[in-house]
């Protein structure tokens, strides 16, 4: 296994951090498919690789809720109903969410007093809903939709390449 992440380019534009991050994620995973180490991997790199975040992890679909999986960040709620939430709305949609002003999002859940700004990606694997990829940043507007496509070709990466 190469680890690559101290020559990883921060200052670099967004796509060209993803696919530099899409690599160090294949790299990571070579040899890996164990579902909570390769959670806690991508939940590592995604925090300490994009800039200016103050959460990122995984909230993981058991029994009809989002239960908090591996993170990188303050501790946080631990049960999110679907469809609540900006995690449960993005579950219950299926769909990436961004969220520029958590405070004006309707049912947001405060987990961390830093948050300003969200994105949340849902994780599926053959039509069946794993659960969410979750990123909060104490910047307002601080994801576009060259994050939500980098993301979510992250989290292609991670799905094709874990026991699920
Ligand atoms: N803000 C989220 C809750 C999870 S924390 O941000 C880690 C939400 O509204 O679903």
């Amino acid at each position: 296994m190469t680890l690559i992440s101290n020559t990883l380019n921060k200052g670099a534009e967004k796509p060209e951090l993803y696919s530099e991050l899409v690599a160090q994620l294949r790299s990571l995973f070579a040899e890996e498919r164990d579902f909570i180490a390769n959670a806690a991997n991508l939940s590592a790199l995604l925090y300490h690789s994009v800039p200016d975040l103050n959460w990122a992890g995984l909230y993981l679909h058991r029994n009809d809720e989002l239960v908090l999986g591996p993170f990188q960040g303050q501790p946080a709620c631990v049960r999110i109903g679907i469809g609540k939430g900006v995690c449960g709305t993005a579950a219950k949609r299926r769909q990436t969410i961004i969220v520029d002003n958590v405070h004006d999002f309707p049912g947001h859940i405060a987990c961390d007093s830093a948050s300003n700004s969200e994105i949340v990606v849902p994780i599926i694997k053959n039509d069946q809903l794993i659960g969410v990829l979750d990123l909060d940043s104490p910047s307002l507007g601080r994801f576009d939709e060259d994050d939500a496509r980098g993301l979510n070709e992250l989290v292609e990466v991670f799905v094709e390449f874990t026991n699920i």
